[in-house]
């Protein structure tokens, strides 16, 4: 779609400088500066012009995006509209709620779009907190601390003229204020408000609008929040676009509300009592440009759509900043319109379990699957391991861990009545600060001595986690011990007692085992799915043809497989068959072969990356469409194995590593 910029400023510049590649070109470029039209002009390709009435004479480009000053936007914006333009324009929509309520209802009248920087409540970091809070992590929210700290305009732009008359709120106060507005919708008033004119005396040009403001806002559904927008407080002051978000049961810590890229550390979760944890991202993102915005707005217009949701939130946002303004001037509290802004609706969440089984023709969400013919469940990339088991013979206690990882934003979690703490990892599920059960993907898994009591394990495994069903159950091994009655709290035992129980053995010392078919075996399972205890099934430790055996026993496939699975072992015709199926592989014990972490081309594919070799491993079975589910006390590793999800190898890595494969692999 074909563009015309008004305005050849900085910012255009930041525009422009995305262009290539992206499917909009720029006709032309107007600005009451020739030298600085010409100059973009002559850059782009584009024609120059000085006057905007000729400019959209002249460029018949059905979107204008306005970059020109603050305090020129709602003029050029309606100037545009009145052609019979869409627009899409550079905050703040104007410098008054009712200005831009105006210009909403111009474009709806004349069936135009308008849109409205920011575009950053879409922005990763802003979607993984938002995604946090709709997950109820913090329960109720009741307070928020944010900050703008704009700084000197004088000291960081070229012409901070049209920032020194605004002010603060209107340029850097508008990035929070739309990041909260997307997130707990209109705020309702402004409670209280207060401004300063300090500034450094030495400094020749002054801001004509007060440098610093303090607000209290209650927000209609939510917290009351203390926004802090200054021109004095330096830029890039310890708290630049920070934002503080506490509720009942957590706080959510943005370490930039303007951000359009993200880290590990962009957004981090406290809960109630423990430190704040780093949620990192689990897919690959790239950071956002400015012209993202504009794209996505062609894209919708260019489908017959005319937005006018951002406008609208842009005109709620402004309106805000004026009612600070009296507040400051006159006292609060000042009420404030909410011009048709709305909440953004909620992200979708990472884990969507099918709600029925057998799993073909389910909801379809196979997309994570790159090898998935049939309607694989959708699966979050990298699940947590709660086995308290290590390598070394050694227990472990996960619960500070499982905390961790919940903490950190693991979704789907590995659970078995072997493991013996699912009493405790259920007094998590229960604690202030975890995710709602809706967001959550629970495995569970039936011990070997109960495959004749399958229903009994599984409704014994549910009431020590409190929940009502399993978003998968599945079978530990496919093979049938001799039943030792039920194995509820394991941890509590001591080691030995623990072991013999779930190890019994005959009287001459050798396995104690049970005449159950694995057909068998599986038809119990498949009750406790009948009984709606789980919404799928699955089997763990299966080799292909005990995987045929079930498919061509049970009335359905599994929709979970697990299996060890690392570069020592790929299990390849495996993982195909399963792709093929629509069946999701898992692969246990992703990082603890011996050696495994020590091998040199993992180590040289690390080094090349900036990564661990960990990392490495975890991005080779994403990059496969497989879900690693590695466990670790170490609260750093809990977070880079999550943040592993957002990694992806090339072929030509994945080539390197398919040298380790080990046939004879065994421990
Ligand atoms: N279905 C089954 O039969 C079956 C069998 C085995 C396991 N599993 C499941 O798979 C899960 C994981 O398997 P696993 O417990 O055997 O171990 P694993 O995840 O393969 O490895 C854990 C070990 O790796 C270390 N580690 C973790 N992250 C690391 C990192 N980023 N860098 C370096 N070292 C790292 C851990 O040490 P730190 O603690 O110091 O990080 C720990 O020693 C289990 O918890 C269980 O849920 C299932």
């Amino acid at each position: 779609m074909q563009c015309l910029f008004v305005g050849a400023g900085a910012v255009a510049d930041q525009y422009a400088g995305a262009l290539a590649g992206s499917p909009l070109s720029l006709a032309g470029v107007c600005d009451t500066d020739p030298e600085r039209a010409t100059a973009l002009a002559d850059r782009t390709g584009a024609a120059a012009f000085t006057d905007l009435e000729t400019a959209l004479a002249d460029c018949d480009a059905a979107l204008v995006v306005n970059l020109t000053s603050h305090g020129a936007h709602a003029s050029v914006t309606r100037q545009c509209l009145d052609a019979g333009r869409h627009v899409y324009s550079e905050k703040p929509l104007a410098l008054d709620g009712e200005t831009a309520a105006d210009l909403v209802a111009l474009a709806e009248r004349d069936g135009l779009g308008l849109a409205c920087a920011p575009i950053t409540p879409d922005c990763p970091a802003q979607r993984l907190a938002g995604r946090a809070l709709a997950d109820g992590r913090l329960g109720r929210v009741g307070l928020v601390y944010a900050h703008a700290h704009v700084g000197r305009v004088t000291d960081w732009h070229d012409r901070p003229d049209g920032f020194l008359r605004v002010g603060p709120l209107y340029d850097g106060g508008v990035y929070p204020l739309s990041a909260l507005v997307s997130w707990f919708g209109p705020v309702e008033t402004v409670r209280v408000a207060d401004t300063l004119d300090t500034w450094p005396a030495r400094e020749a040009q002054r801001p004509s609008a007060p440098s610093h403001v303090e607000a209290t806002l209650a927000f209609a559904d939510g917290p009351v929040a203390r926004l802090t927008a200054s021109f004095y407080a330096p830029h890039r002051s310890r708290e630049f676009y920070g934002l503080e978000v506490h509720g009942d049961d957590g706080s959510l810590y943005v370490d930039d509300a303007g951000a359009m890229a993200v880290d590990r550390s962009s957004v981090s979760f406290g809960r109630v009592g423990r430190e704040y944890t780093p949620m990192p991202p689990q897919t690959p993102v790239e950071a956002a440009t400015h012209l993202d915005g504009v794209a996505r707005f062609a894209a919708a217009l260019a489908d017959g759509r005319r937005p006018r949701a951002t406008a609208r939130r842009g005109a709620h946002v402004v309106a805000v900043c004026a009612a600070i303004e009296r507040a400051g001037a006159d006292g609060g509290p000042v009420s404030v319109a909410d011009h048709g802004a709305r909440a953004d609706p909620v992200p979708r969440p990472v884990v969507r379990p099918n709600q029925g089984w057998p799993h073909r023709g389910g909801d379809g969400a196979a997309t994570a699957d790159p090898g998935a013919t049939g309607s694989a469940i959708r699966l979050p990339p990298v699940g947590f391991g709660c086995s308290r088991y290590r390598g070394d013979g050694e227990y472990v206690d996960r619960v500070d861990s499982i905390a961790a990882a919940l903490d950190a934003g693991y979704r789907l979690l590995d659970a078995a009545e072997l493991y013996g703490n699912e009493h405790r990892i259920g007094g998590l599920l229960d604690a202030p600060g975890t995710p709602d059960r809706e967001s959550l993907f629970l495995l569970g898994k039936v011990w070997n001595t109960n495959h004749e009591h399958v229903l009994e394990a599984c409704r014994g495994s549910l009431d020590e986690l409190g929940i009502d069903a399993f978003d998968c159950y599945t079978l530990h091994w496919p093979d049938a011990w001799a039943y030792q009655g039920p194995l509820d709290r394991l941890a509590e035992r001591p080691v030995e007692e623990m072991e013999a129980l779930v190890f019994p053995e005959d009287d001459d010392g050798e396995r104690a085992t049970a005449d159950v078919s694995l057909a068998e075996s599986w038809a119990n399972l498949e009750t406790v799915h009948e009984r709606g205890l789980a919404r799928t099934l699955g089997v763990c430790n299966v080799s292909l043809a005990q995987l045929r055996t079930i498919c061509d026993a049970g009335t359905a496939p599994p929709a979970v497989v697990q299996v060890e699975r690392h570069p020592y072992q790929p299990r390849t015709d495996l993982v195909r068959w399963c792709h093929r199926r629509g069946i999701r592989v898992i692969a246990h014990s992703p990082l603890s072969a011996p050696g495994l972490l020590a091998e040199p081309v993992l180590e040289a594919i690390a080094a090349e990356r900036g990564w661990s070799p960990a990392e490495v491993v975890l991005a080779w079975n994403v990059t496969a469409g497989v879900v690693p589910i590695p466990s670790s006390t170490t609260a750093e590793h809990v977070v880079t194995n999550l943040a592993a999800g957002g990694l992806r190898l090339t072929d030509e890595e994945r080539g390197r590593i398919e040298t380790l494969e080990d046939t004879d692999f065994e421990r």
